[in-house]
């Protein structure tokens, strides 16, 4: 049965997914390389030091260890300007909804984020407190699409993996949840995240279907 749901954060809980998108394309065009909506598809979930090296692998570039970590520095300052306006309203519709509704039902909430800002970013959207364990993505070994984050905070609760379901925005991290054995919902696009054993186009619309969904798990 169904103990504990784990979350995404970057595009699943709030709309940061756009904020990397702008500070990536910044980086990119310095370095004149061409970066798109669907390049930033496939960053999704990817953590900061491997969403640089597929832009310079984009542009065939190679650049020494201190240019590149001076690039990581630059555009995480970037990023943190962005998201400096952050509140409990760039929360997206529902999540307050779900996590009480879960809540209710005694089913535990995880968070998995690759973010090294993501305890930061839960602290502006004033949600840190409703999660009963959050993932350190600076201690797992192996990134997104690699299984580790989600079963390290499966670990953390204290929940085996097949009574887990994992909650993504990104192709890489649907294919963590898969390959962690656990149960993938999607928050998306059905033919980017066609990996997912359910989809859904925004958050809200899994909120509205929460006891469907519940259902779905139990019967799969
Ligand atoms: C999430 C986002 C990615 C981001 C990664 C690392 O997975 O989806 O776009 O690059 O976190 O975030 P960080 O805040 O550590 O640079
Ligand atoms: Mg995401």
């Amino acid at each position: 049965a169904l103990q504990a749901v784990i979350f995404d954060l970057d595009g699943v809980l709030t709309d940061t997914a756009e904020f990397h998108f702008i500070a990536w394309q910044s980086i990119a065009q310095d370095l004149g390389v061409d970066f798109n909506l669907d390049d930033n598809e496939k960053l999704k979930g990817v953590d900061r030091h491997n969403s640089l090296q597929h832009i310079l692998n984009k542009g065939n570039l190679t650049i020494d260890e201190q240019a590149f970590n001076q690039l990581l520095d630059r555009k995480n300052k970037h990023y943190l300007s962005l998201i400096a306006a952050i509140t409990p309203q760039h929360l997206f519709e529902g999540v307050l909804a779900c996590f009480t509704a879960l809540k209710a039902r005694g089913i535990k909430i995880g968070l998995a984020s690759a973010s090294k800002n993501a305890t930061l970013v839960l602290n502006k959207l004033g949600i840190e407190s409703l999660f009963d364990f959050i993932g350190d993505a600076a201690s797992v070994k192996n990134s997104k699409p690699a299984p580790d984050i989600f079963l390290s905070v499966a670990a953390g609760l204290g929940v085996d993996a097949h009574n887990c379901m994992g909650i993504e925005d990104a192709a890489a991290g649907i294919t963590a949840i898969k390959s962690a054995k656990m149960y993938a919902v999607g928050i998306g696009d059905k033919n980017t995240l066609n990996q997912a054993d359910q989809i859904f186009t925004t958050f809200d619309l899994l909120n509205l279907h929460l006891s469907d969904c519940l259902t779905a798990f139990e019967s799969s």
